[in-house]
């Protein structure tokens, strides 16, 4: 694994060059690291192939190390990584992987279905707005946790776990997984109201009923929001191999990339089905896309850029709407389009972290409240930006292929939490970029 470790780079390219080639897409951060957490609650050994090589997935494995798990990762176009917990005993969870990364807390509830006991800080993560874990908390409560706050420390604990109704107010993602997991083992019957339906709770789902679980998700989750788990013993919990799913926020980069700097590329392994909302976005904004289902692959071509125009309005939602992390690429490739369009995101609430950047490299764009009016068809201009979070320092590479001259977006590893090698990909796609210490 070559990226494990995180550490700080610049990237810098010269942009203004259509775009032109074929890449693969790596597989899933957000399907991987649920599945990793849960890799903590089956006493057996495990093995996930085609997880991406990114720094978050690094510190899940450490977080699953320190809990005494025996974890190894190998393999080059994605890791697969054999996780062995039967050695597990350690129930609190290291500061410094907890703070670098959000996703920890789903590690909660695995901890409480395996343990009985969990010990964590708040969890760290992007900055991208109010990120409370009230949801996840008030979950575990109703399976029969007990939860208390020392300083910075949330400890729970658990004799035993029972299954109850919860009906979530909002269908967060991580809260979702949380209850699931802790649901797994919890005696009798749990019901997840308004639960998330993300391609990623399905994977969840899968990999766990593979390993024993049994949670009915499929006749019930798209169309009512809702998951019934029915516990089992812990022991009937057992050892699975898992391929990791593609990324469906990693495809979309790319496809914005293409939207905003022009050319026809092809992306090899989609998850097909899963990029309707961005799909039907670009083809509105005057791209041509093809899939091939037979051979998993798309082609997006946006070479005429007389047809490239925005669409009057879009908001971000929870799936299958438009996902709030291509959200910062949207406004990269609306500032390149003719016309002008509204953005409204209504998940986080500091998400257009990246508007000062891309106004400092000559965009029109105008924020107010939630919503940002961008107008397009002004050129970009090559300028030193920084990457403050992972999908806005993805989108600043976007606006440094786009723009005239050179940009450098510096970046204290943000990027590498969720992007394998994005300098390598837009290499393959014919663009003058590379990483520079
Ligand atoms: C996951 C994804 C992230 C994506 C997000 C929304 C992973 C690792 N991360 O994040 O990439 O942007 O879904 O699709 O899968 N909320 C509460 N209380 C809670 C939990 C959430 O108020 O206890 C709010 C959040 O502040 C936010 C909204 O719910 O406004 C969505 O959050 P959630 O769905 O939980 O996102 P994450 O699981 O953190």
């Amino acid at each position: 694994m070559a990226c494990f470790g995180g550490n700080d780079v610049s990237i810098r390219m010269e942009g203004g060059k259509p775009l032109g080639g074929r890449i693969w897409i790596q597989g899933s951060k957000n399907a991987a690291l649920p599945i990793l957490a849960a890799c903590m609650l089956i006493p057996g050994k495990c093995l996930l192939r085609g997880c991406p090589d990114i720094t978050d997935i690094g510190c899940m494995c450490n977080l699953l190390k320190s809990t005494g798990a025996a974890v190894n990762a190998a393999g080059v176009r994605g890791a697969s990584i054999g996780i062995d917990t039967r050695s597990v005993r350690e129930h609190r969870l290291p500061e410094k992987y907890v703070s670098a990364m959000r996703s920890s807390v789903i590690m909660m509830g695995a901890m409480l279905g395996r343990l009985g006991e969990v010990c964590v800080n708040y969890p760290g993560g992007c900055v991208i707005g109010e990120r409370p874990i009230d949801l996840h908390l008030h979950g575990l409560e109703k399976l029969g946790a007990q939860i208390w706050i020392e300083g910075n420390h949330i400890h729970a604990y658990a004799d035993e776990l029972k299954g109850a109704v919860i009906d979530f107010p909002f269908p967060s993602v991580g809260a979702t997984q949380n209850v699931i997991l802790a649901a797994v083992t919890a005696q009798g019957t749990t019901v997840i109201k308004n639960a998330a339906r993300e391609p990623e709770i399905i994977e969840l789902c899968k990999f766990l009923n593979k390993a024993g679980a049994r949670i009915d998700y499929s006749g019930t989750l798209l169309k009512t929001g809702r998951i019934i788990i029915q516990g089992v013993e812990l022991s009937r919990l057992h050892g699975v191999e898992y391929d990791i799913i593609p990324d469906r926020i990693v495809a979309g980069t790319y496809l914005f990339a293409a939207l905003a700097a022009g050319g026809r590329i092809t992306l090899e392994n989609i998850p097909i089905g899963q990029l309707d909302s961005i799909c039907d976005t670009i083809k509105g904004m005057g791209a041509s896309i093809a899939v091939d289902p037979a051979r998993n692959e798309m082609v997006v071509d946006a070479c005429d850029r007389d047809r490239i125009v925005n669409i009057p309005y879009i908001e971000t939602d929870v799936y299958p709407d438009f996902p709030t992390d291509l959200q910062s690429p949207l406004l990269v490739a609306a500032c390149m389009a003719k016309g002008r369009l509204t953005v409204r995101e209504k998940i986080f609430s500091s998400r257009f972290r990246i508007v000062e950047e891309l106004q400092r490299m000559g965009a029109d764009i105008e924020i107010k409240g939630d919503t940002a009016v961008v107008t397009g068809g002004n050129e970009l201009e090559g300028r030193t930006v920084i990457a403050r979070e992972l999908r806005g320092g993805a989108a600043l590479v976007i606006a440094g292929l786009c723009a005239c001259g050179i940009t450098t977006v510096a970046d204290s590893g943000y990027i590498r939490r969720g992007y394998q090698d994005i300098a390598g990909d837009f290499t393959e796609l014919g663009a003058r970029i590379s990483y520079v210490d």
